[in-house]
């Protein structure tokens, strides 16, 4: 937001020096400039898992994190990147501090990942992963916050009653984990093709580059 502000303020005094047209062209770019700037991130009101309070992106600074989102019954795409992302995570630990990125698993399910189901399952992968569900308004907010894609997808034929069919079935999503930094601001992106070791000499170096927003 500063940083905003800043670049706000920035053209507001550049612009009094313009003509007219220069003024329109500025304005365009400073419009442009913002959209950038706000297209992956920002605030979320979710429920911590374990303790069932809300969480929300404050609830995430001090230090760099890690959000990833999926769904506990992913059969193999979800547990093989909390997997990498908890092992990327032991590597930052042992290269700054311990502590130094938290990983955050943000449900996509919230149907069936209440806060126990959400709860028993980051302990699987990590001990100091965070997992965050929330009503399903919730969940749709913080993915388009995020630009995160995902859609229900059912798992072939079925037999049994309807019951079973309609609890029965697996989310598309994107597999992206995204780096925030101390102050919440999203920092850059890591693809499935990323290794655990790639990713902790992208996060290892981009805690020692940087700078808070003043
Ligand atoms: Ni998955």
């Amino acid at each position: 937001m500063t940083m905003l502000t800043g670049a706000g303020l920035w053209w507001y005094f550049d612009s009094l020096q313009k003509d007219r047209m220069e003024r329109a062209a500025a304005k365009g770019a400073k419009q442009a400039k913002v959209a950038g700037a706000a297209a992956i991130g920002g605030d979320f009101e979710l429920i911590e898992s374990e303790s069932g309070k809300p969480f929300c992106l404050d609830d995430l600074k001090g230090k760099f994190s890690l959000l990833y989102f999926g769904f506990t019954h992913c059969p193999d795409v979800c547990p093989d990147e909390l997997e990498k992302i908890s092992s990327a995570v032991e590597m930052v630990n042992k290269e700054v501090s311990k502590g130094a990125v938290k990983p955050v698993f943000i449900t996509l399910d919230p149907e069936r990942d209440g806060a126990k189901q959400v709860s028993a399952y980051v302990k699987e992968f990590h001990p100091d992963m965070i997992g965050l569900t929330g009503s399903k308004d919730a969940i749709t907010q913080v993915t388009k916050a995020y630009r995160v894609y995902f859609t229900k997808a059912g798992v072939g034929e079925m037999t049994g009653n309807n019951k079973e069919k309609d609890e029965d079935y697996l989310i598309d999503h994107s597999i992206i984990t995204y780096l925030l930094d101390p102050e919440g601001e999203f920092v850059t992106f890591y693809g499935k093709n990323y290794t655990d070791r790639e990713m902790a000499t992208s996060i290892v170096q981009n805690i020692m580059s940087w700078k808070p927003n003043t």
